[in-house]
Order: C-alpha cells, then structure tokens, then sequence
C-alpha cells in the first residue's frame, strides 16, 4: 500500500515491530525507521532504515517506482537507524549521489569508509529536482552534530529526522488516524530520553523553522504529523524551555528497607505541604519510565542506601542516565541509609550536582531509621516541598 504525505512524497520506511531496547530505552510499542521518496523529474530518497530492514523499504520503494531511477540520498542524520542501509543501497544503485551537512561527512567515512563519495549540503542550499525542491537547515545536536532537516517548499513538507518522533510500531502512519492521546506518551518519551539534554538547540531549530509554512511533519520515527503540528510544536517548546509542573518525583533503591523507609516519609512531608509525589523503587520500576515523569516533574529526590562505600547499583546506573539527560530548572535532594562509613549521599549529591539540578537537601541515616530519623526525613520533604512551591 502506498504512503503519500503529499503528491509525489511517499513513506517509504521500516516497521520493527519486535524492538524493545533503544540503547538502553526501553520501546515497549517498537518503532519504525522513516524513509521518503521525493519525486520530481529527478527521485530522492531522504534517510534509509536501519540495516537489516534494507529490503522492507525497497520493496515499498518498488510499489512505488524502480529503485533504479533514484539519483539523490539525503542523509540527514548519521546514527545508524537511519544510514545503515546506504551500504546496501550504495551497492544496490551504485550511481546514487550521496548528500550530506558539513558535520556529517566525517561521521559517514568514519562509519562506512573513507572513500565514499559525499556532496555536502549548508544551511539554505537548495537541491531542485525539477517541480520541486529540497532546501536544508542543520539542527546540530537535534539529535547529533551532523543532524539537518530537509524541507519541500512546494509541497510544505518537512522532514526533520529525529526531532518530532516516537517510538510506535503501527499500522496507522498519520497523526488523524492514531489520535494524538495515543501518541503524545511516546513523543514525551522519545524528547525525555533521547532529545531532552538539547532543548537549546532545539529552541534554536524551532525559532529556524518559525517563519516556514508546514502541512506535514515527517519524522524519522512513528507517525507522521499533518493534523497536530501546532499541538506538538508548542508541546516540544515547553519541554526545551525546561517548563515542569510543581510535583515531585522520589526515585531510590532498598537494601533492607531502611531507604525505603526514609523514602515514604519523604513523601508524606511533600504531599502534607500539598506537592502531588510518585515513589519508584529502581529495582522494579524502568529508567526510561522514570525519566519520561521527570520531564515534566519540578523536584527528583533521589535514594541509595550505601554498600561498599557508594552508590546501589541500579541508583548509580539511574544516576548516570539522569546526569547525561541534564534536566534543566530542577530541584533535588539525596537520602540513603548507610551501615558504617557512609559514601552513598555524598556520591548522589555529586551525581546530582553534575546534572545541573538545584541541590536542595540531603539526610542519611545510620542503619534503620527511628522515630526521629523519620521525622527528620518528613520535615525534609516538607522544606522541599516549600522549594518547588516557591519555585
Ligand atoms: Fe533515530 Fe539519532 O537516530
């Protein structure tokens, strides 16, 4: 069947149904790989599908027109869900003409050989393929340095590779025929893990894109756009200007339940100050659930109780995760249980600290908990509470 965004533009893409892990994303829907056909008098191709689903899209290519009459590839992203097919491809039509950004070049030679043969493509350049034609922005950092959008100002169709995309493998294509409820947990995901460290940029490509007229998005991954463009666009300005709501999210791990403990008196204290708080214990809740909710989350409390002088392993791995996803504007505090010498919170706090977050609070308690401790851990959550409030 075939896919028209508009006249003469066709998906032409991957379904991978059975994906579950995004580098460490967890894509319990799977994804797609977007690729499309752009035809004037001369064919372009913009961005390929990850490798092994080389055939999927040339069979839809097929449905289409012969493979054959493509004589441009856009790349318009690097990472390999998207160009990993152009060894295949260059293979397959060896006169393609391979189009890439500035930033891009090295990264292609670097992936696929220092001999493939690149034309390089700036800020404003124009490709005319005759009836219509492609005219570029790089979106450096939208989701790598050699990222740039492609856009057919004929047909107002856009094509900005991952930005604007979700991890959703569906028989639906468009936005009208899946609903944006349906879609907008996995667009809040996909910015949360993938996106959210770039909202400058971001920024940036949306102030770029601002004085363009668009009829249909089409992202790298997912759905397309053509009935919700205005929702998702002031949807993705909010999540770059690092807008969250006043609640609170206490994220921890337990050994013996010392932590936990500290953890649901935290809580108490936030919700009597009237801060609406979700706990999550690590060892059986998932990252990439968790850092969806702090997107949208003013105040991340975070828990480890100490073993072997640090940090509990699933906090240390959240933690990492978390300082690589840099939330901007937030509040934080560190708790944890210790047995003797402690190291845990002073560990959490440094790992907060290197996020950027506002370090408010921290507390750690010597093996269990008493009445006090506890106590001490409600006014915590309350001064912490009075924090986001004020904030
Ligand atoms: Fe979908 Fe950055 O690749």
């Amino acid at each position: 069947m075939k896919v028209a965004l508009k006249h003469g533009i066709y998906w032409v893409g991957a379904i991978d149904w059975n994906l579950r892990d995004f580098h460490g994303y967890t894509t319990r829907r799977g994804t797609t790989y977007n690729a499309y056909l752009v035809m004037g008098e001369k064919v372009a191709l913009v961005d390929t599908v990850k490798a092994p689903f080389f055939e999927e899209m040339l069979s839809r290519i097929r449905e289409i027109i012969d493979p054959a009459k493509i004589e441009y590839l856009i790349v318009n992203h690097v990472e390999m869900d998207h160009s990993g097919s152009l060894p295949l491809l260059k293979q397959a039509l060896p006169h393609i003409k391979v189009f890439c950004s500035p930033r891009a070049e090295e990264e292609l030679r670097l992936h696929y050989g220092k001999d493939l043969a690149l034309s390089i493509l700036k800020t404003g350049d124009v490709l005319d393929l005759g009836g219509k034609s492609l005219t570029f922005v790089e979106t450096p950092m939208v989701h790598w340095p050699d990222s740039m959008v492609t856009y057919v100002r004929e047909d107002k169709v856009l094509l900005p590779n991952d930005a604007f995309g979700q991890h959703i493998a569906s028989t639906e294509r468009f936005d009208d025929e899946l609903g944006f409820d349906c879609i907008l947990p996995e667009a809040t995901k996909y910015y949360a893990n993938i996106v959210m460290p770039y909202g400058a940029q971001v920024l940036k490509a949306l102030d770029a894109l601002k004085g363009i007229e668009i009829d249909v998005i089409g992202p790298s991954h997912g759905i397309i756009w053509r009935k919700h463009i205005p929702d998702i666009a002031a949807t993705y300005e909010k999540w770059a200007k690092g807008e969250a709501e006043k609640k609170a999210l206490i994220v921890y791990d337990t050994m013996w339940g010392s932590t936990e403990k500290m953890a649901r008196a935290i809580y108490q204290g936030l919700t009597e100050e009237g801060i609406p708080a979700r706990m999550y214990r690590l060892s059986t809740s998932d990252k990439s659930d968790i850092v969806t909710e702090v997107l949208e989350t003013r105040g991340l409390l975070l828990g480890s109780p100490t073993i072997n002088n640090g940090l509990f392993p699933k906090v240390a791995e959240f933690a990492t995760y978390i300082k690589g996803l840099r939330p901007k504007g937030r509040i934080s505090a560190a708790f944890g249980s210790y047995g003797w010498g402690g190291g845990a919170v002073k560990a959490l706090v440094a790992e907060l600290q290197a996020s950027g977050m506002e370090m408010a609070e921290e507390l750690q308690v010597k093996f269990v908990p008493d009445r006090e401790a506890l106590s001490a851990c409600e006014e915590l959550g309350k001064r912490v509470a009075r924090k986001i409030k004020g904030s």
